[in-house]
């Protein structure tokens, strides 16, 4: 008692500090300070600088022309529905909204798929898209029988890594981006997957690979489905960008629908951050593709046993949005005429880099800069010549020379093009 009246006496004087009387409780003594997030950092670092004309391409997310953050106005007009129905708040139940899940389902595979008309995807609603790849990290971890490695494209998307690793995965890499050719190196990922030790886990982006936008050709797919199911391969789809290619969402869905065709048990992540700009409202997919109606009631049981631990409950309000826009006949019109309307502003932003990069008098290829596919364009550009574009340019991208052809704007696309010839050339 008297002590702790002198300590509250000393510390009024400010004679001693609250971390110096907890000496004894230390805990958090050695935790090392962590790097900032490869991406997200960029943002960080962004928002300090003060120059004009700095320009953030890091970033995965679409912005207007003017560089504006853009909220789709089928989203605005599926919210204004979901706000006139006064909805409850209640939890919503551990599996998601089921009639989120089952239109997220008919996204992916059609309407009509086999998988759907006899109750062989189990489709739970996830945490966006890196939930979904958790959940589903999760998922392997405890149930698959085969091996606990999971085998991703060299190069992919920064953060599977740590998804993966988090789950408890160990993580190898196959063949997939010739850095020489800017192509994919089909040789060498057909060479990999023979090597890969049966009852394996693979993981594929099925559009608008994330960083290189290079995809695999539809004879391609066919190539590896075949391969895949010589190694008896579990297959894990992750699809972040249905509909962002051409805007037509089954074109887009071709290579996950081809391997259902062929009876692979795949599984998938889906997300609505990119399609429909949900990106803040976390919300997406997971589904499992099981080989009877019985074995996807187990299925889903384990997974609600998963997600109860992990989150409880998913949230509500971007499932309601993406329900609405998916189950409206007119919603779903407008959502791809406007997701039309993204896809293109992209290709005419590559066409205009390109254009920019020949005017500012670059002899180097840009080829590629109109031959990939999605929101990114990987640029070849070296980690050297990256620190020179943010040093000198303000102009701020991760090392691997990823831009995000989706945050750049007609106003800024001469700039761009002139800072990447000066440190090019
Ligand atoms: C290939 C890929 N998968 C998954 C995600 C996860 O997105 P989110 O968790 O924001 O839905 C992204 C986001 O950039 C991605 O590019």
């Amino acid at each position: 008692m008297y002590i702790k009246k002198i300590t509250q006496i000393l510390r009024k004087l400010e004679i001693i500090t609250y971390a110096s009387v907890r000496r004894t409780s230390d805990w958090w003594q050695n935790v090392s300070l962590g790097p900032p997030d490869p991406i997200l950092g960029l943002t960080e670092a962004y928002n300090l600088n003060k120059h004009p004309k700095k320009m953030n391409i890091g970033v995965g997310g679409y912005k207007d022309d003017e560089g504006k953050p853009y909220v789709l106005p089928c989203v605005r007009e599926a919210e204004a529905i979901i706000a006139g129905k006064k909805m409850d708040k209640d939890y919503a139940p551990i599996q998601g909204i089921a009639e989120f899940n089952e239109q997220s389902a008919k996204l992916a595979f059609g309407g009509e798929s086999y998988v759907i008309r006899n109750s062989l995807n189990v489709t739970v609603q996830a945490v966006s898209g890196t939930g979904a790849l958790r959940l589903g990290g999760a998922f392997l971890k405890n149930f698959f029988p085969g091996s606990k490695i999971i085998y991703l494209p060299s190069l992919t998307w920064l953060n599977h890594v740590p998804v993966f690793k988090h789950s408890g995965l160990d993580i190898k890499t196959y063949k997939y981006y010739d850095p020489e050719t800017r192509t994919l190196d089909f040789c060498g990922l057909m060479e990999d997957i023979g090597n890969m030790p049966e009852n394996s886990v693979i993981l594929f982006h099925p559009i608008a690979h994330n960083p290189t936008g290079v995809d695999p050709t539809r004879e391609q797919w066919v190539e590896i489905s075949h391969a895949v199911k010589r190694k008896r391969l579990l297959v894990f789809f992750d699809m972040a960008y249905q509909g962002f290619v051409t805007g037509d969402l089954d074109a887009d869905a071709a290579s996950v629908r081809l391997f259902i065709d062929e009876c692979h048990h795949i599984l998938l992540a889906q997300t609505y951050s990119k399609v429909m700009g949900l990106y803040g409202e976390r919300i997406g997919a997971f589904t499992v593709i099981t080989g009877s109606e019985e074995e996807a009631g187990r299925v889903l049981s384990q997974l609600k046993i998963l997600i109860r631990a992990m989150y409880a409950n998913p949230p509500l309000h971007g499932a309601r949005i993406a329900t609405e826009i998916l189950k409206s006949e007119k919603l779903t019109k407008q959502w791809t005429d406007e997701l039309k309307g993204m896809a293109q502003r992209i290709i005419s932003i590559r066409q205009k880099l390109k254009q920019g990069l020949e005017r500012e008098g670059s002899t180097r290829n840009w080829d590629h800069v109109i031959s990939q596919r999605g929101m990114f364009c990987f640029t070849g550009l070296n980690p050297e010549q990256v620190k020179k574009l943010t040093e000198d340019f303000h102009i701020y991208l991760n090392t691997n020379g990823r831009i995000s052809i989706a945050a750049v704007g007609s106003n800024n696309v001469d700039y761009l093009a002139h800072a990447i010839h000066q440190v090019t050339k």
